[in-house]
């Protein structure tokens, strides 16, 4: 088989502890289907403040630019809290999608049967519930101006909220395609009973929306979206929205599935290059314990076979592996209802790799 390289980035926290067991998973698919993965690592957010002095060094950013596709952990921490915009490691994480155009957010919420009683919901409300949340990820508040100045009242911050209709346009048509080969249905996001770039966001959707006629567009204002996610989880299908409303409202998500130990994620351009990470972050509080749950991030190895690669075949057989390792009873403590039978990192990852079968 051809060649594929994965520019591999731990990160901080927890990060280095799931990659790990993700990379082992990229393992046993090269023994099962003869793939062949060459896996080159770089450094990235706090650990690159730490060694080299910036969250996103070069050459890390020329790895990923060589690469077939990223595999990321997770980045930040208490550490690096405190100091100033460009030597925090969630610059680097911005800088990076900026900088590899990724635009589109794909983060899946699937609720696994065998887990509906480790949701904080009532299993009932749960059942069916399999959505999807697209992100808006290098526009929005996060990358609009930011800054300090005086005023009357003391120091003032400002950020602010730019879209054009080119970003809007990307990201829906993305919304529509992904909602066409689902269930039909697309729950647009935004608050444009408030804010400028929501009313423009909305009148995007309606101007697109009669290009796919067979997509049932429904507007939702975010504070009710928020709200409904809870009561109705199961009607929704692909939920399309911008970049702030889509990190909120994914976190909201990942409890539907039982932890946020569970949600993977792609981040895509325009081509098939993309950059897989978990949607949880590098985990300070449970850091260094061999305790957190590396299926988020096995998971996003299944959505870069899928996505990039073209592997479907192997795609299902590790979504097969988890479903079937989570179907036995096992569970890490994020997932687990008697937290005394709990395994760590290093066991759940390998029950799955030993659960990966043709
Ligand atoms: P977090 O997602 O790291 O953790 C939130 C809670 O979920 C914690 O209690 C944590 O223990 C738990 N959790 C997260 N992942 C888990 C897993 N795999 N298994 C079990 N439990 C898990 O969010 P936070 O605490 O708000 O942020 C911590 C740091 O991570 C911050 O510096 C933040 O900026 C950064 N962060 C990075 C990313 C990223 O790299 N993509 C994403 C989110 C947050
Ligand atoms: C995520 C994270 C990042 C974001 C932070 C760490 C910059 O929360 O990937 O969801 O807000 O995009
Ligand atoms: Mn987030």
């Amino acid at each position: 088989a051809e060649v594929k390289k994965i520019a591999v980035i731990a990160g901080d926290g927890i990060g280095p502890e799931v990659v790990a067991e993700a990379e082992k998973v990229l393992k046993r698919t090269e023994e099962l289907f003869g793939y062949q993965f060459e896996l080159e690592r770089g450094l990235f957010g706090g650990i690159a403040i730490d060694e080299r002095g910036t969250p996103l060094p070069d050459d890390t950013l020329e790895m990923c630019r060589r690469a077939d596709a990223v595999l990321l952990g997770a980045v930040g921490g208490p550490k690096w809290d405190n100091n100033p915009k460009e030597l925090r490691p969630e610059t680097g994480l911005l800088g990076i999608r900026k900088a590899l155009g990724l635009f589109s957010n794909i983060r899946p919420a699937v609720v696994f049967d065998c887990l509906k009683d480790a949701s904080t919901l009532k299993p009932e409300v749960l059942e069916g519930t399999d959505l999807i949340v697209i992100r808006e990820l290098t526009g929005g508040i996060y990358f609009g101006d930011k800054f300090r100045r005086d005023s009357e009242n003391g120091r003032e911050a400002v950020d602010t909220c730019v879209y054009n209709e080119t970003e809007i346009e990307r990201i829906v048509h993305q919304g529509f395609e992904v909602a066409q080969k689902r269930r039909k249905k697309l729950a647009s996001v935004d608050k444009a009973n408030v804010l400028e770039t929501s009313r423009l966001w909305r009148e995007t959707v309606n101007r697109i929306a009669p290009e796919y006629p067979d997509v049932e567009v429904e507007h939702v204002l975010v504070d009710n979206c928020a709200m409904q996610l809870l009561r109705r989880p199961s009607s929704f299908d692909v939920i399309v929205t911008e970049n702030m409303f889509g990190d909120i409202l994914s976190d909201e998500a990942a409890m539907l599935t039982g932890s946020i130990g569970m949600l993977s994620s792609a981040s895509l351009g325009e081509g098939s290059f993309g950059l897989y990470e978990p949607v949880h972050g590098s985990a300070p509080d449970i850091a260094g314990q061999g305790i957190a749950n590396p299926i988020a991030t096995i998971l996003s190895v299944a959505l870069m076979f899928r996505l990039t690669l073209g592997y479907e075949e192997a795609a299902d057989v590790i979504e097969r592996a988890v479903k079937n390792v989570l179907d036995a009873g096992h569970r890490t403590g994020d997932i687990a209802v008697d937290k005394s039978k709990a395994i760590g990192t290093t066991a759940m990852g390998d029950l799955i790799v030993a659960a990966m079968l043709r």
